[in-house]
Parts: structure tokens; C-alpha cells; sequence
């Protein structure tokens, strides 16, 4: 090879390197949002980027079996429509957390006494930020 030759290699190499670089940063940087802390607040580029579905989850965590297939609420457990009334996203995430901590207000002893024998089940295993899109789902149910 001539002087010339190994010197358009090593460029051709070197130039080959940076293309890759600046796309393995690049893929980097769009990832890097959506696992930001700020739970849900990138909602649509968030699930698409960790392929949660919300309203999937609700079937996957086995909600629609007290709260009916449509949560319109059965003789199990109550509707999860008009939520928004009584919940903020931070409240309802807590709530599905810990819902225990909840039954010292009217509506809740109604509960007890409607659903006698059901418990609705704390959910404080689940990903913070999937119980925040959770809620937001439900808070959207009108
Ligand atoms: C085993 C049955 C059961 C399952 C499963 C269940 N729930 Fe419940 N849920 C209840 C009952 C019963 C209540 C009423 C409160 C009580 O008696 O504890 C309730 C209450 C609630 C409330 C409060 C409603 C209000 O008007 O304040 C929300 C919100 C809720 N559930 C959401 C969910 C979500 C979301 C899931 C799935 C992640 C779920 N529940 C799964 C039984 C269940």
C-alpha cells in the first residue's frame, strides 16, 4: 500500500467509528426520557417506549374480575367511574397502594358494608410509575 492509501484507510476507518458512535448516543439520548423519574408525565412517549398499556393492566392485574369487565362496578366491588371527583393521580396512586389507609371517611364504611366480604388488594408491588399511568386511566373515566 502507498503512503496515501493507508492514510484514506485510516480515515475511512476512523470516519466508519464516529458514524456508529454518534448513533449509539444518539439512540441513548431518546431513550434516556422515558425512564425519567417524573412518573408518567411523558405519558404516550413513555408507554411506547416501555410498551405499558394502561388499560391493559387493568385487565392483566385482574381489576375487571371485582370491578366488572367494563369497571362499571359488579356486586363485588364499586364502578371506577368518576373517579376524578374524589381523587387526584398522587391520592389514587396511594390508594391503590394502600388502600387500607382509606376507610375512615362515609363512603368507605358504605363500601365495607356493600362489599362486605371482598377486600380490594394493595397493588404496592407494582412499578410506581405503571400505578401512576393506572390512575391516570382511571381518573379519565367519566
Ligand atoms: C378482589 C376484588 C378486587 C380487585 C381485584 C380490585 N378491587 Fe378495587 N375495590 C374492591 C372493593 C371491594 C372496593 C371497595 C372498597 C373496599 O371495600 O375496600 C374497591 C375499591 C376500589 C377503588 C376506590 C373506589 C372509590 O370510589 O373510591 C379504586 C380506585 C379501585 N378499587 C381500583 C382498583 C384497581 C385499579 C384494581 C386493579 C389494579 C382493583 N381495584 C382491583 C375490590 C377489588
Amino acid at each position: 500500500m502507498t503512503k496515501t492509501q493507508i492514510w484514506s484507510t485510516i480515515f475511512l476507518v476512523l470516519f466508519i467509528a464516529l458514524f456508529f458512535l454518534h448513533k449509539a448516543t444518539k439512540e441513548d439520548a431518546t431513550v434516556k426520557p422515558a425512564m425519567g423519574e417524573n412518573y408518567g408525565d411523558t405519558q404516550t412517549q413513555e408507554s411506547t417506549a416501555t410498551g405499558f398499556s394502561a388499560e391493559e393492566a387493568v385487565v392483566n392485574w385482574g381489576c375487571n374480575t371485582c370491578h366488572g369487565q367494563d369497571l362499571r362496578g359488579t356486586q363485588m366491588a364499586p364502578p371506577l367511574y368518576g373517579l376524578s371527583e374524589f381523587y387526584d393521580r398522587d391520592k389514587l396512586t396511594n390508594y391503590l397502594r394502600n388502600p387500607n389507609s382509606f376507610m375512615d371517611s362515609d363512603r368507605f364504611r358504605e363500601f365495607k358494608q356493600k362489599y362486605k366480604n371482598i377486600v380490594m388488594p394493595a397493588y404496592n408491588n407494582k412499578d410506581i410509575k405503571e400505578l401512576g399511568k393506572v390512575a391516570d386511566y382511571l381518573l379519565g373515566l367519566q
